[in-house]
């Protein structure tokens, strides 16, 4: 029998969404790492009116995002590892954009389809990434939420791309270093060289340095629309071609396959969206995102990318999965 419960838990799905960001924006579940607590207590830590409290907290509870026992509150397994500020495994740092930030420019979606125009104020932009690069602890939990969520990227790499053949990498918009790093451990006769901003320098070298692999992995600060890219044999960008429109894709393609020697790889990962655009809607909606957010950015196939990698001069393209919405295409310079 028909039912509208699938199109009205859609259509609902913003009210779980918005509750989430804004636990996670309040500090809940860094407050709960430290130990349950009753709803009084939780009140008064994160300064909630009486009115909402208890239907907000008992809502993530049915979400499955918090458990209660006994009238006490703590954190699941899984939002204890990756929701607390003070573990390394946090990745709130793009659920806190996403709910100062994002979550507003999304009600402006309506406008965005009708004018093709981004609806983040481009000063509000500025300054949101100036504020950003400017105060380097934010800057810092910024890029360790991308690590939290591009380090699975860079192992697949490392297991699915044949590094055994290339003595060096290079990521090109590294943030704090995941990938590099990845393929470091993964493959002891690499070195890798991460491209990015140079004020991310300093928080690259002290991940590498946690990691003990400052003698295989450095920093190159610089701008890749302005400066050349160092060459290596192998080059990545991860989430980067999306942020920008078709120009300055190919532009990007162009600079990588001339930063290559013969015979080297070329590898973009994303949210690829699937060729027959059906099936993969994180990679859909992703790009919807950029239509929001950027001056001219979208999200792809691996078809079309396939096609701008053959117009740069790059051969043997291929495609592949790497985990959750993420793909890579490679390619080779040829020999
Ligand atoms: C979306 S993040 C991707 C980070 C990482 N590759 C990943 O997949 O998680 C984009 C990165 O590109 C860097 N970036 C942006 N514009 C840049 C530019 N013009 N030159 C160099 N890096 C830039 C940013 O600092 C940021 O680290």
């Amino acid at each position: 029998m028909s039912s509208p419960e699938a199109i009205l838990q859609l259509a609902h799905g913003y009210w779980g969404s918005r509750a989430l960001l804004a636990a996670v924006e309040l500090g809940l579940f860094t407050e709960l790492a430290e130990g349950p607590l009753d709803l009084g207590a939780v009140s008064e830590r994160l300064s909630l009116h009486p009115r909402g409290a208890r239907d907000f907290l008992d809502a993530l509870v049915a979400l499955g995002m918090l458990e209660r026992a006994d009238g006490l509150y703590s954190n699941t397994a899984d939002t204890d590892l990756f929701l607390d500020r003070n573990k390394p495994s946090y990745v709130g740092g793009l659920l806190e954009m996403a709910s100062q930030r994002l979550y507003r420019i999304w009600d402006a979606l309506p406008e965005a389809l009708r004018t093709g125009r981004r609806q983040s104020e481009s000063n509000d932009e500025h300054d949101f990434f100036a504020a950003l690069y400017a105060d380097p602890a934010r800057l810092e939990s910024f890029l360790s939420a991308m690590t939290g969520l591009s380090h699975a990227a860079g192992a697949a790499i490392a297991a699915k791309f044949p590094f055994d053949r290339y003595e060096s990498v290079l990521d090109v918009g590294c943030a704090q270093g995941a990938a590099p790093v990845a393929l470091a451990k993964a493959h002891p006769h690499l070195t890798a060289t991460g491209f990015d901003l140079p004020p991310v320098g300093p928080i690259f070298d002290r991940y590498v340095a946690r990691h003990g692999l400052e003698d295989r992995v450095s920093f190159h600060g610089g701008d890749f629309f302005k400066d050349p890219l160092p060459s290596a044999d192998v080059i990545v960008m991860g989430h980067i071609l999306h942020d920008w429109g078709l120009d300055e894709k190919k532009q990007l393609i162009a600079k990588a396959y001339d930063a290559l020697p013969p015979g080297g790889g070329f590898i973009a990962y994303e949210a690829l969206i699937d060729d027959e655009r059906r099936a993969n809607a994180f990679g859909l909606l992703m790009s919807v995102t950029m239509l929001l957010e950027t001056e001219a950015g979208f999200d792809f196939t691996g078809a079309d990318a396939r096609g701008w990698y053959e117009d740069a001069g790059f051969e043997n393209v291929g495609v592949a999965h790497l985990n959750g919405p993420d793909s890579m295409v490679f390619g080779f310079k040829p020999a």
